[in-house]
């Protein structure tokens, strides 16, 4: 069985080439199941409940998000409702969302996505290591396909998780710093392993954004709107052949689409 897990998709570009590819790359990858990240696909930060709508009817299964979750307030609905999305499972109890979500594939598998916030670099939170704990004893044993988003920023930090979870679920796949990784790997005991899967948007930016914005602020400490950018829109995630009986990864593809090379 495989399954796609796209990065971080970014403002109009980003959703537009997911929006124009995913059917296909179902079709041609044989994929039976479409995870995405989501985070800053509305304007840049955050999600609404129509791009959500429009991410599912484009072929995505399954929403994972990050530290830019709470932007749009619009989405709490979704969030809480009962809907293929989830919040990172180290955020409160009190905040909107669910810890994991049970998504069905095209082939009848039962499949666990969560996510998890790393704390290096980033907004203090619970610690991701007792939480996938948690999570992982929360999900009925006869669900094998177990699947993680790690929102982090440090490669270090996301090496560590893997190794945490190596055989005890599917993939650990990063996803936060927007820049694809060349570490994509099936680790010991079989889960599949890459520090980032990098951006869904315009690369010609600073993560996204347009640098001339970034130069400006960083030279001067006059704040500027990050506006998205514009130029060398590209889809980056990975496809992961997995064995749904044992829940464990065969193999790990990193693949990067480039909207200038789509007909
Ligand atoms: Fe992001
Ligand atoms: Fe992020």
């Amino acid at each position: 069985m495989r399954v796609l897990h796209i990065g971080d998709i970014v403002g109009k570009p980003g959703r537009r080439i997911v929006l124009r590819v995913v059917s296909e790359l179902r079709q041609r990858h044989r994929l039976n199941l479409v995870i995405a990240n989501a985070e800053n696909i509305a304007g840049g930060s955050g999600l609404t409940p129509v791009i959500f709508r429009e991410l599912l009817d484009a072929g995505v299964d399954c929403i994972t998000l990050g530290d830019h979750i709470y932007r749009r307030r619009e989405i709490y609905n979704v969030l809480n409702g009962d809907h293929p999305i989830v919040k990172p499972a180290n955020y409160p109890s009190s905040a909107p969302g669910k810890n994991w979500a049970l998504v069905v594939a095209d082939n009848g598998v039962e499949v666990a996505v969560f996510s998890l916030l790393g704390r290096v670099f980033m907004k203090p939170c619970d610690c991701p290591f007792t939480a996938a704990d948690r999570v992982l004893s929360e999900i009925p044993n006869r669900i094998r396909v177990r699947w993680l988003d790690f929102h982090a920023e440090a490669t270090s930090d996301k090496q560590l998780m893997g190794r945490y979870l190596d055989g005890r679920v599917t993939a650990v796949l990063g996803t936060h710093t927007h820049v694809p990784t060349a570490d994509e790997q099936i680790l010991k005991d079989g889960t599949a392993f890459q520090c980032d899967l990098g951006m869904t948007g315009p690369h010609d930016s600073v993560l996204g954004r347009r640098y001339d914005r970034v130069l400006e602020t960083t030279l001067t400490f006059r704040p500027m709107p990050f506006d998205v950018a514009a130029d060398d829109t590209r889809l980056n995630g990975a496809i992961v052949d997995l064995d749904p009986q044992t829940g464990l990864a065969a193999n790990i593809e990193r693949i990067t689409i480039r909207e200038n090379d789509c007909t």
